[in-house]
């Protein structure tokens, strides 16, 4: 048996481990092993990306969802939650404020609002691209047809955000109700992929029911479908969900597993997320010391931004997005890192990934 310190140095050779392997480093892990593998990874990341932070502006534009997932704070069933939508103009408004902060990526995120017809959003994505055409966007809207995503990416949106949330069948059918499929979620993330976009997915760490052999199922289902982004972060529970009582994500195993996909593909654009910040006060900066490149600051209005709640705690909802900028920007150059003010896509990718279409 290979001691867990060896295996950091065989992921980084190989950029992968059986599967054995995989939940041998997850289960051995200690202090003396992710010091290892947070200096493989920084390595990793330093010959790729240098010390350049990727900013991706966030812009929470809805927080309808027609989905009842059982961990999400904005979940159908959730008769809590204050519901808004925000116009196009108050979008590119946001989008204005942002590009003059640096921001280079917009992010539309929202729940799956049906309001947002391939029409509205078609005319939202070529709005924003027509008033910032240097500028990359990047939805997260959830499941849609494979023609609505080539409208999208037809329309300027190069990149997508959809999270398979757990690789493994039994432990999504715990947190999905029975309308929702790991197979149809898998189905989207290809087509986003055939259709040339630049695609994330990700998985939450901690969630109720997750076991290593779970998080071996995520490592292997990446290594395989090779995503351009992986977004992780700890589970966290929202108050009115049927996980109200579950206990969050740990901060460690996170941080951990970012190590661990840095060396799986050195070239990921990895989030150091908000719920990692909102676990620990300095996670986000842990996040960049394991690995992480990208941080999604919040761009959405002040307004509406203590709605857009998936779990309890979340941080910066009464900052503004200059606040928040620049706050980033001073604990990045703490720990030695600087902002780029670029669209910061996938390295080694050229513009003929647009053809792709
Ligand atoms: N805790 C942490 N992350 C969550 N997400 C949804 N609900 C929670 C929660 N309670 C994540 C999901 C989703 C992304 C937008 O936010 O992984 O894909
Ligand atoms: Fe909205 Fe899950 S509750 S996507």
């Amino acid at each position: 048996m290979i001691s867990p310190l060896s295996l950091v140095d065989k992921l980084r050779a190989n950029g992968t481990l059986s599967r054995s392997e995989f939940a041998c480093l997850i289960e051995g892990r200690n202090p003396q092993v992710a010091e290892r593998l947070f200096e493989r990874a920084q390595e990793v990341r330093h010959r790729v990306y240098g010390k350049d932070i990727f900013l991706r502006g966030l812009i929470e534009f809805t927080n309808h969802c027609k989905n009842d997932c059982l961990y999400c704070g904005i979940r159908k069933s959730n008769l809590e939650a204050d519901r808004y939508r925000l116009s196009l103009k108050e979008i590119l408004s946001c989008c204005e404020q942002g590009y003059e902060l640096g921001f280079r990526t917009f992010v539309l995120q929202g729940g799956e609002d049906p309001h947002y017809t391939d029409d509205r959003m078609v005319e939202i994505v070529k709005a924003i691209k027509n008033g910032y055409p240097d500028c990359a966007i990047t939805l997260s809207l959830g499941e849609r047809s494979r023609e609505s995503y080539r409208r999208l990416f037809a329309a300027g949106a190069e990149r997508y955000l959809l999270r398979h949330e757990t690789r493994n069948e039994a432990h999504y059918a715990k947190l999905h109700p029975a309308n929702m499929s790991l197979r149809a979620r898998l189905d989207c993330l290809q087509n986003l992929m055939d259709i040339g976009y630049q695609v994330g997915c990700g998985f939450m760490v901690g969630s109720p029911g997750q076991t290593t052999d779970c998080l071996v199922d995520d490592l292997l289902f990446i290594k395989e479908f090779k995503p351009h982004m992986v977004g992780i972060g700890p589970f966290i529970a929202h108050k009115d969900t049927p996980f109200a009582n579950e206990p969050s994500g740990a901060l460690e195993l996170t941080v951990f597993l970012l190590g661990i996909l840095r060396l799986i593909d050195p070239k990921l654009l990895l989030p150091a997320t908000t719920a990692l910040g909102t676990i620990s006060p300095t996670g986000r900066e842990k996040g960049v010391m394991a690995g992480a490149n990208v941080i999604m600051p919040n761009l959405s209005p002040v307004g509406v931004r203590n709605k857009y709640l998936l779990y309890d705690n979340k941080i910066c909802t009464g900052d503004e997005a200059a606040e928040c900028r620049f706050c980033i920007q001073r604990r990045m150059r703490d720990i030695g890192y600087d902002i780029a003010v670029t669209r910061g896509d996938y390295a080694g990718l050229t513009g003929e990934a647009r053809q792709a279409i």
